[in-house]
């Protein structure tokens, strides 16, 4: 894997919605209400929105991951590269670094979840070091669009 030089990851900044924007809707295209971009970049800033990473690569957004933590567990969602980006490590760096800010913030262990629509990702996060586990995943709808 190439490390890519000049790669930043930071904070989130309302600057960079329309690039988040345009890259969820390139990359994941969700259809619910619940998922769409301005309704999660909404609820984002009002909830641990120093874990809202952007990787920044010559002054573009290229890259994105959603982390946050309930002091139990983390959480990663949305972890997603430009195409046109991709292969050269800012995935692993995203990733890496929302482990380690929440490590940082005393979290014992980090979950994430992969659409069964998608096994391919699973091979990427096993290289940085997660194990498939024997759970079944569920979801309940607290929302309005369900
Ligand atoms: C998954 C994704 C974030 C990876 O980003 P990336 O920047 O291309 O990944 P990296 O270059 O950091 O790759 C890190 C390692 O994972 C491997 N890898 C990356 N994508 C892979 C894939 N789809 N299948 C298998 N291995 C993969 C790389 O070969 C690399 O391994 P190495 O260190 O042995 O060379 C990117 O492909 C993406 O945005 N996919 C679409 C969105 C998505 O599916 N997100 C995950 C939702 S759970």
């Amino acid at each position: 894997m190439t490390e890519t030089t000049g790669l930043v990851v930071r904070a989130f900044r309302d600057a960079d919605e329309p690039t988040v924007t345009e890259l969820w809707n390139r990359v994941f295209g969700y259809p619910a209400a619940r998922n769409a971009a301005d309704r999660v970049i909404e609820q984002k800033r009002k909830v641990q929105p120093e874990l809202f990473l952007v990787a920044e690569l010559a002054g573009d957004v290229v890259g994105t991951t959603i982390a946050g933590d309930d002091g139990h567990r983390g959480w990663v969602h949305l972890v997603a590269v430009s195409p046109d980006h991709r292969g050269r490590g800012i995935g692993r760096t995203l990733v890496l670094d929302a482990a380690a800010r929440l490590r940082e913030r005393g979290v014992p262990k980090l979950n994430l979840q992969v659409r069964g629509d998608n096994p391919g990702v699973v091979a990427f996060y096993e290289s940085l070091g997660f194990e498939v586990e024997d759970r079944i995943s569920l979801g309940l709808l607290l929302g309005d669009d369900g």
